[in-house]
């Protein structure tokens, strides 16, 4: 297997494994078929930093002109980190704290998605109190069901996030008075790895027909955030073409005279990326058959939290038995796995097993659970290839932690 002109072999002799592997011609192309996708209408691709978060990875994204759409101040500090235009980031979230406020209304961002009345009025203090105006949307559910995985869906009413259409006129109302605050446009986010455009252009909808309303009441909307969402193929699911998914959206919001953002997360990244595990023992059992690598849910948590599908492959081809295992990691738990009842060419311990479909929430949502160094990540462009994250150190792990005098 092959990463651009990399052979996958030649990266794990050099950095070992587990490993993140991330091909930039990948990163750069789902930017720019995206980007090319929305070329009609004024618009602000903003990546979401959670599906990826390494500095080389936004570094890649902030050369594409790209912007962001981050959650959390420790993210605001990495893509100002990756050389990111301020004035080109997002900011959403249910929890934002007045720190992290502060920090973005100094670094001066695009707009901050508010999710309730009340951090409209933290917001609207803490602008006050260092004497500048916050550019607000509020996040706004238009209660349309994704289809996808109920983890992963959160435009719907009984969702934590947003607003729900109704209250949020008054929320807008209240907002342009507040002398702190400038209305500037209005968000949505209904949900993750959608494989139809059938919700997207639903949501576009009802956000127009938002918009309308709020013009009506003398808001001042230039901006339109649609939040992310399109799925990817990781098995056999046929996500829209970008060109579909900006058809439906544009449709959806007509001829509204915004600046349309969108937040892809996972499309940017997801497909870009593998984890490769090394096979550690072949287990045969009564009941079922293990095969053990030295990857584990520390490392990429999907399957074990959403019940993922990650496609496997053998990183060298070979002559081999097909057998039906469980792919399964170190850690002492039952829902360690990457496949559960997945046909795979017998392995042999030594082997290299590509996990699939891993640049989108893989690394960002690893742990050390089980005090296990996180994964190395790995950067390839072409025929070069450069660690963009070095393999934690056992120092590295414990190196906060104290044993107090009183022990
Ligand atoms: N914008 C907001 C406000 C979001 O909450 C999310 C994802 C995105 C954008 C990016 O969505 P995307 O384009 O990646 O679908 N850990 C889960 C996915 C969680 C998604 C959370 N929000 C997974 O591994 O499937």
């Amino acid at each position: 297997m092959y990463c651009e002109d990399v052979p996958v072999r030649d990266v794990v002799e050099a950095v070992g494994t587990p490993v993140y592997l991330y091909s930039l011609a990948h990163l750069r192309d789902a930017f720019r078929t995206l980007d090319q996708a929305f070329a009609g209408t004024r618009h602000l691709v903003c990546f979401s930093v959670k599906a990826n978060s390494n500095l080389a990875v936004l570094r890649a994204f902030v050369n594409e002109g790209s912007g962001f759409d981050i959650v959390s101040g420790g993210e605001l500090y990495r893509v100002r980190k990756a050389g990111a235009d301020p004035r080109k980031v997002v900011f959403s979230g249910v929890g934002k704290t007045r720190e992290e406020m502060e920090y973005a209304l100094r670094s001066g961002i695009l707009m901050f998605n508010v999710e309730s009345e009340q951090e409209l009025e933290a917001l609207n203090e803490v602008a006050g109190s260092i004497g500048v105006v916050a550019p607000v949307s509020f996040r706004i559910n238009p209660d349309v069901d994704p289809q996808t995985h109920p983890y992963i869906s959160t435009g719907m009413k009984k969702s934590k996030f947003g607003i729900a259409i109704d209250p949020a006129a008054a929320a807008y109302r209240h907002a342009i008075a507040l002398p702190h605050i400038d209305v500037v446009g209005v968000d949505c986010h209904i949900g993750s790895q959608l494989t139809s455009t059938s919700p997207f252009s639903d949501a576009a909808a009802r956000v127009r027909a938002f918009v309308e309303t709020l013009r009506r009441d003398g808001a001042n909307i230039r901006y339109v955030d649609l939040g992310g969402g399109l799925g990817i193929r990781y098995d056999d699911e046929q996500p829209p073409d970008p060109r579909d998914y900006a058809k439906a959206l544009t449709d959806g919001i007509g001829d509204q005279d915004v600046t349309l953002v969108l937040e892809p997360g996972r499309s940017m990244v997801g497909n870009a990326g593998i984890l490769v595990t090394r096979v550690l023992y072949l287990k045969r059992g009564e009941a079922k058959n293990f095969v053990v690598v030295d990857g584990a849910m520390n490392d990429l948590i999907r399957p074990s939290l959403y019940g993922a599908f990650q496609g496997l492959r053998p990183v060298v081809r070979r002559e081999a038995e097909p057998m039906t295992a469980d792919v399964v990691g170190p850690i002492c738990e039952s829902g360690d796995f990457f496949a559960q009842d997945r046909q795979i060419q017998t392995p042999t311990p030594g082997d290299l097993l590509a996990v699939m479909s891993a640049g989108a929430y893989g690394f960002t949502m690893a742990s050390n659970y089980n005090t296990r160094p996180r994964a190395a990540e790995v950067l390839v462009d072409g025929n070069e290839f450069a660690v963009v994250r070095e393999r934690e150190t056992l120092e590295s792990l414990v190196a906060g932690e104290k044993i107090p005098a009183m022990l």
